[in-house]
Order: C-alpha cells, then structure tokens, then sequence
C-alpha cells in the first residue's frame, strides 16, 4: 500500500492547473483520484477528466473532479495510469481490471503518460509474472482463442469470480482471454500479431506508450524516464 501511495503522490505533483487528465482504472489510480479529489477541494486546483472505466468515473465523481469525454476533449495533457507489469523500456502488461481498451485510448490520447505502481510491478522482461489480458468479442471467443494458441499463447477466458457466474463481462460488453506467453521477447510485435486476429478488440501490451513511470518503495520512489 505505501509503495501505491508514493507513487500517486509522486503523479499528482505533476498536476497543474487548468490541465486535461486521463484517469487509469485500478487500485493505485483509486489512490491517486482521491488525493486529486483532497487538491480541488483543499486547493482550488481546477482540472478536467476522462475517465477509463466506471470505477474511476463514479470515483472521481465522488471526489469532486469534473469528468469530460474524449469527443469533447480528444487532447489530453496527461494521463496517469497503473500497470500489471512495467520493463525497463516502460513497455507495460495491462488489464488487470479489464479495462484496457478504454485505458489504451485514453493514455495514448495524452501528451504525458505517467504509471505509478508499487515497486513489486517492475520485471526485467514481460511477461514473467502475468498473461496478457485481450478483450475479445463474446462471439469470436473460440476462434480468436484459437489463432492465439498458433502464436504461442496458453489463452483462458478470464472468469467472473464469486460473484458472478460465467465469464467476466467488461465495461464495454466483451470477454476478457488471459494468455500467457511466457517471456515476451518482442512485445511490439507480439501487439501487433494479436491485434491482426478478428474478433480481438484490444491487447493489454501497451508499447513505447508511457513517458514516465514512478515506482513506489517501502524506502520511496525510483522514476524511469522512456529513452528517447
Ligand atoms: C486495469 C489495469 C490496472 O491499471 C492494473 O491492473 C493495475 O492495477 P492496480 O493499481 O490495482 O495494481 O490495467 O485494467
């Protein structure tokens, strides 16, 4: 928890006044909109959003931040957002929340992207640790499983949990496949390969994306600059 803190504390340093901001989804993102939440209120700071999921949106609603859309606002300024994995080429696994897609789009909508994640996010390689989350069209499920198995990976169809009988349905009506490939040795293609199956909407690799990543410790905060 503090190392999710530090981080979000770390992004909202980087707020200014008057900006247009992309809300991630996630755990370290519901952090940092209530600390966004404590400056409108605390400061006066004014600050326009878009949201990647009803979590952030009823959230940040909550909190007092103005929402706007991407019809509206297509430009943002910044985009702060949280990840499942982060490599040292700030290339990111993301999806955890199933809500990549929005995520996707409204990160590369920034002019600055900005992760924040507890340290334990950073891996020398991805892949390691998690699959790739891919939202898939409920009706090419078996078939776009299919096509990912020729590429490599071992795909599941992410479950509703205890909840929820069935599969998990995300934010935009769609299933979530799982699939791991092991270590990732080539992130952009492998994005690419998975974008060209039909039925695929979007693939939680997120390459050559975010410009900065603050990683919070126990000890405190290492950020990571993309190279140019
Ligand atoms: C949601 C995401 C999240 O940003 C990712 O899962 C990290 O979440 P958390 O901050 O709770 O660890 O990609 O789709």
């Amino acid at each position: 928890m503090i190392g999710k803190t530090r981080a979000a504390e770390a992004a909202i340093a980087e707020v200014k006044d008057g900006m247009l901001l992309g809300l991630g989804t996630g755990s370290t993102v519901a952090i940092f909109i209530k600390l966004l939440g404590e400056r409108i209120s605390g400061k006066g700071l004014e600050v326009l959003a878009v949201p990647t999921s009803y979590q952030s949106a009823y959230l940040a609603a909550e909190n007092g931040i103005k929402l706007t859309t991407l019809d509206e606002h297509p430009r943002l300024d910044l985009a702060v957002d949280g990840t499942d994995e982060v490599d040292p080429n700030l290339d990111l696994i993301k999806g955890g929340g199933a809500a990549l897609t929005k995520e996707k789009v409204v990160d590369s909508s920034a002019k600055r992207f900005i992760v924040i994640a507890d340290g334990s996010k950073f891996v020398d390689r991805l892949g390691l640790k998690m699959p790739v989350p891919i939202e898939v069209l409920p009706f090419a499920r078996m078939a776009a499983a299919q096509r990912i198995k020729i590429l490599g990976g071992d795909p599941k169809l992410r479950d509703g949990g205890d909840r929820k009988d069935g599969p998990l349905v995300t934010d935009n009506g769609n299933f979530i496949i799982d699939a791991n490939f092991g270590k990732i040795k080539d992130a952009g293609v492998l994005e690419l390969e998975l974008k060209r199956i039909p039925g695929i909407v979007e693939v939680g690799l997120f390459v050559n994306l975010a410009h900065t990543a603050y990683l919070g410790y126990e000890q405190g905060i290492k950020r990571i600059d993309r190279r140019k």
